[in-house]
């Protein structure tokens, strides 16, 4: 049965860009696993929304972020999702919810992945109330003004953010990307 791979069980996409990932995110994914017996974590190259990280810095930071969370693949995708999801055994895309705000962009996306392929069925979960103000455009806005992003994203993308807007970085030993 698609949707249910013969050695995983069932399985869901979470989607997105992830520039970057955020607690919010690990939530969802973490929760995620709670139904599915895998999540395939699709980062979307995107470019035209001209992303902070490349699509390898987001893949090396999304995975070091799940690595002890062994039911999470990341992979990462270029063009439409439908397709995406078409060359894996997922029927499922997962997606969370902040806010009433999120709907309709959410809807339409929905919808027209539904119209692309009626197989598809798109579950939305809410997120959890430490992290329903947490974007990652947020998040890139704070950490570039200064603001303290800690505790709302992964010890190793607050160090990445830092880099990027030239921040000083905490003095302590130096964290590969994949960290
Ligand atoms: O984290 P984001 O930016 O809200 O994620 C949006 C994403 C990547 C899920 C969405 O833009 C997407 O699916 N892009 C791939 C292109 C596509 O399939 N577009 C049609 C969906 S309406």
């Amino acid at each position: 049965m698609k949707g249910e791979d013969k050695n995983m069980g069932k399985v869901a996409i979470y989607p997105g860009s992830f520039d970057p990932i955020t607690y919010g995110h690990i939530d969802i994914i973490e929760r995620g696993l709670e139904i599915f017996d895998k999540v395939i974590v699709a980062i979307a190259e995107n470019e035209e929304k001209r992303p902070l990280f490349s699509v390898e810095e987001r893949l090396r930071m999304v995975k070091s972020c799940v690595k002890d969370t062994p039911n999470a693949i990341v992979d990462s995708f270029k063009g439409l999702l439908v397709n995406y999801v078409g060359k894996t055994n997922a029927k499922v895309i997962l997606r969370g919810l902040r806010a009433t705000s999120d709907f309709e962009y959410e809807f339409h996306m929905a919808s027209m992945n539904r119209s692309l392929n009626t197989q598809l069925d798109t579950l939305f979960m809410m997120t959890s109330k430490d992290y329903f103000f947490v974007s990652s455009r947020t998040i890139k806005e704070v950490a570039r003004l200064g603001g303290a992003v800690e505790g709302l994203v992964p010890d190793l993308v607050v160090r990445r953010l830092k880099e990027k807007f030239k921040l000083p970085v905490p003095k302590k030993r130096r964290i590969g990307w994949d960290d």
